[in-house]
């Protein structure tokens, strides 16, 4: 009988992308089948966030019933930005933990998994050229990693302190997975870093230096690749041969996810994003220019330390001028390992509170409207998901979720919708013949 695994992922899509090694690696060199009953499994992993202060505090409750639950003889891993962060805190807290992998460190899974108590969070290895076996959970949608770590400061995050240095994974590297998948019948690639338009700034060894417009065309000439999709762009590094690139390239889906953080020029300088509030509206002037249609996304943190109610109208400012499709909004958690972290001059949490309630509000009221835009609008749609309500699901090329009546026989294909009835997050229609 085969081995079970359960794996829990939380945080963002590189999370995501990294489980899916990890499920590869173990699949092939131990005989590790997916479960989704912890219960029944040999080993019980959980891939960890740490960017907010919540996820981290949960983890410890989690591995608790984990440990109570798991049947006898399973082992228990903790992986991801809070096992780089925590390290052996973690197997001294819990001491049930078997091993502790960091999320520069996913290609050593199948190693690990064999050694009692190990500790691997080294963010200075370099796996950027690590042949990963193949495991996607999605036959539709390919995530792609371009890039590992990150080489910005940014003052609030501690994702530079758990992925290490920012190393681009060599385009052949790339270029290859996208057409192996591309062959399997995936029509759309996502592409995944914390900085992706930084691409090709710096490899590790001698390779062919381009950079990421250049990346973007080559993927779209692999044959079978019809949709490119990419999270995250800087706003720094928003050139206009990027973003010329973006509008013409029939095969860049016109979405794009700006994150902005604050609207106030003096709180951006105080996070070292390296760009004003005037850079910002700038580029998305440009966007907007070229790609009328673009739906832009983003993230804000609110209460930032020093944060007045001046720098937070900024952000209001720009949430009016720019009418965000999508926004991510956050509180500031203060993370260790930060420079934010030892700001003294933090914003009480209910004026935090009050401010995200009024950003989200607005956010709110902006989909409301956008939503009514969308009635009778005929979309192109990729199906990528059955649902059990007799509905599948996909996206429309600027990254709309859309719902149509339908079964198997339309996923994986790209069809033409009406929209016919909307709602703040989901829109329903049919398809056209
Ligand atoms: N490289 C990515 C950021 C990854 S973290 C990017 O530029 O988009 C994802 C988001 O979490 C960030 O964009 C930010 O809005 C939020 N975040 C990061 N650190 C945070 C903190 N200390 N408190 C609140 N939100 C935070
Ligand atoms: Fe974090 Fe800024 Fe990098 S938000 S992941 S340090 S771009």
């Amino acid at each position: 009988m085969s081995k079970k695994l359960f794996i829990e992922t939380l945080g963002c899509a590189m999370n995501v992308r990294d489980s899916e090694h990890m499920i590869a690696e173990l699949n092939v060199h131990e005989g590790y089948e997916l479960t989704t009953d912890a219960r029944e499994a040999d080993l019980i992993m959980i891939n960890t966030c740490s960017v907010r202060e919540k996820p981290v505090h949960k983890l410890f409750s989690e591995l608790g019933v984990f440990n109570r639950l798991k049947k006898e003889g399973a082992k228990i891993g903790v992986c991801g930005c809070t096992a780089s962060h925590l390290g052996k805190e973690i197997i001294k807290k819990a001491p049930f933990v078997n091993f502790v992998l960091g999320a520069r460190n996913v290609s050593k899974i199948a190693d690990v998994v064999h050694k009692d108590k190990a500790v691997e969070i080294d963010i200075d290895y370099d796996e950027s050229q690590f042949a990963f076996k193949d495991f996607r959970s999605s036959g539709h949608k390919a995530y792609i990693n371009i890039s590992i770590g990150c080489d910005k400061q940014c003052t609030f995050c501690i994702v530079p302190k758990t992925r290490g240095e920012e190393i681009s994974i060599p385009a052949d590297l790339i270029i290859a997975e996208a057409a192996k998948a591309a062959l399997k019948g995936v029509k759309e690639i996502f592409l995944l870093g914390q900085n992706v338009n930084n691409y090709g700034r710096r490899f590790s060894g001698e390779h062919d230096k381009i950079n990421f417009t250049e990346l973007l065309r080559r993927i779209s000439a692999v044959e079978g690749v019809e949709r490119i999709r990419f999270t995250s762009p800087h706003p720094l590094h928003m050139d206009d041969e990027f973003i010329e690139e973006f509008a013409k390239n029939p095969k860049i889906c016109k979405s794009m996810h700006m994150p902005l953080q604050s609207g106030s020029s003096e709180i951006l300088k105080a996070m070292k994003r390296g760009y004003t509030k005037e850079w910002f509206l700038n580029r998305v002037e440009k966007l907007r220019a070229m790609v009328p249609d673009v739906s832009i996304s983003t993230d804000i943190i609110v209460a930032f330390p020093g944060e007045s109610d001046e720098d937070f109208e900024h952000t209001m400012d720009v949430m009016r001028r720019v009418r965000f499709e999508q926004v991510f909004s956050f509180k500031y958690s203060p993370r260790p390992l930060t420079e934010a972290e030892h700001f003294t001059n933090a914003i009480d949490s209910e004026i935090g509170s009050d401010r995200l309630n009024i950003l989200q509000a607005y956010a709110d009221s902006v989909l409301d409207d956008l939503k009514l835009t969308h009635l009778g609008k005929v979309m192109e749609v990729y199906f990528e998901e059955l649902r059990s309500d007799g509905y599948v699901a996909g996206r429309s090329d600027n990254n709309i979720m859309v719902k149509v009546k339908g079964s198997e026989e339309h996923l994986g294909k790209i069809a033409k919708v009406k929209i016919t009835e909307v709602s703040r997050m989901v829109q329903y229609g049919e398809i056209l013949a």
